[in-house]
């Protein structure tokens, strides 16, 4: 399973599934869960009010609708409250219920934005490692999931998840670093 970063706007990208970094009531908000709703219409609200919302680190999967992307897979990621509650964690278990999620259902290609950092205020450096080592310890048993691109929104938010990945990368089998602890 290869791991990507590109620059741009998740909305644009044709894949089988892009990841939405949304709220726990799955209604809709500002960010990228806003851009998603915006692109995919009006009938993305009415499937998302019939999933009854989502506990943070979990995920539900809807359809794309007028996105280019088949599926949308939805995910509240921590609100960041200083490190001691378990964010390190739940960011990580939202990276795997969305992976998990795109297994089940076939997906090949799936892109992620940067979950939590941005309302929800996760540092970045520490976010970036997070998702990387999580997307790396997934690739070991991925089926379906041959390809995950990490899609940032500008250019400092790239530079963190290639420089996670650049590090990352290389030790694929080390094991968790602090930050999950
Ligand atoms: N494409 C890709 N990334 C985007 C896009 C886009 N169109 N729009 C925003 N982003 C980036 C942001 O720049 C940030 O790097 O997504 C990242 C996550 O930021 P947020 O969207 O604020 O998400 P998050 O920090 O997880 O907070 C989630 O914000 O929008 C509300 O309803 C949402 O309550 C939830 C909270």
């Amino acid at each position: 399973m290869e791991i990507k970063t590109i620059l741009g706007d998740i909305t644009k990208i044709e894949c089988d599934a892009i990841v939405n970094a949304a709220n726990t009531s799955l209604l809709g908000g500002g960010g990228v869960d806003g851009a998603i709703h915006r692109a995919a219409g009006p009938q993305l609200l009415e499937e998302c009010r019939k999933l009854h919302g989502c506990d943070t680190g979990q995920a539900k999967i809807t359809k794309g609708y007028r996105l280019p992307a088949k599926y949308v897979i939805h995910t509240p990621g921590p609100i960041w409250q200083g490190g001691n509650h378990g964010e390190a964690q739940l960011l990580a278990d939202s990276y795997r219920s969305c992976m998990e999620l795109a297994e089940a259902h076939g997906c090949a290609v799936v892109a992620f934005p940067s979950i939590s950092t941005g309302v929800y205020h996760f540092p970045l450096d520490q976010a970036s490692r997070i998702a990387v080592e999580t997307l790396r310890e997934f690739s070991a048993h991925a089926k379906a999931v041959r390809e995950v691109l990490l899609v940032a929104f500008d250019a400092g938010t790239k530079e963190y998840y290639d420089r996670a990945l650049a590090s990352i990368g290389d030790a694929a089998a080390a094991p968790h670093s602090a930050a999950l602890r």
